[in-house]
């Protein structure tokens, strides 16, 4: 399994969880360095599992999902938790913000954590961070515990945690769903500002198909797997 220009790419990847019915089975997905994918399928379809796949916060078998050029399913727990916090930007559908750190805690760690992201700020993290929240209109937020927010403030948070520090891939699930129309396009403008200027590639999941136009390749989920068909 080699193609020098992909950013993902999975040969035969499956995965079930325990005791349970095989939920992908995957004979080929390949996302271009760069690329801008929307991926879509019905509730329950496997979506955020093949994120949480190419995260690695799921262990896929060895040998079946490459990502920036790691064999995702031989690398260690801790070695996918790097590979994710200096690589990875990833919008998680239910947000997992740390619920003991303010905003600007839970939007710095990652760039906090690692050189890689941290190396590519162009200002002091400080800056950064409140340069990232007032794009997302949280920057009044900064000091406020994540748990006393509302939900699509929340989700901004979570969009600005991924965004920082410029990874080379962005995973989003469902970003914009507790946005309402103007914190939706500030959030769609700011990702794809972000993702043009860094050249990074981009894994979109929505229900919301109407933007799909804004992306270079839709995928229907349910068409490419195999499980469930
Ligand atoms: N932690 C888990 N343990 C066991 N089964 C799970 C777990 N998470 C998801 N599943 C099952 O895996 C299947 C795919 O779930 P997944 O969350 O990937 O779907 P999805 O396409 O993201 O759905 P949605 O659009 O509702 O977010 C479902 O049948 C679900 O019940
Ligand atoms: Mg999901």
């Amino acid at each position: 399994m080699t193609d020098g220009d992909a950013c993902v790419l999975a040969h035969d990847l499956t995965f079930s969880y325990p005791g349970g019915d095989p939920v992908l089975d995957l004979p080929e997905l390949s996302i271009g360095t760069g690329e801008r994918v929307f991926l879509y399928g019905p509730s329950g379809c496997g979506k955020t599992t093949l994120l949480s796949l190419v995260a690695g916060v799921l262990q896929p078998p060895p040998g079946t999902l490459q990502v920036l050029g790691h064999d995702v399913g031989a690398l260690s727990s801790p070695a996918r938790d790097r590979l994710r916090a200096a690589h990875i930007g990833y919008v998680f559908q239910m947000f997992n913000l740390i619920p003991y750190l303010d905003v600007r805690d839970n939007i710095a760690l990652p760039v906090r954590i690692t050189a890689a992201r941290r190396n590519r700020l162009s200002g002091s993290l400080h800056q950064a961070v409140a340069e990232t929240a007032a794009h997302l209109g949280i920057e009044d937020l900064l000091n406020e515990k994540v748990t006393r927010l509302s939900v699509g403030q929340q989700q901004r948070v979570a969009a600005a945690r991924a965004l920082l520090g410029d990874p080379e891939l962005i995973i989003a699930d469902e970003p914009t769903s507790a946005l309402d129309q103007d914190r939706r396009r500030g959030f769609l403008e700011l990702l794809f500002q972000n993702v043009q200027d860094a050249g990074s590639t981009l894994l979109f999941v929505s229900h919301d198909l109407t933007l799909s136009d804004l992306f270079d390749r839709s995928l229907s989920l349910a068409e490419l797997n195999r499980a469930g068909a």
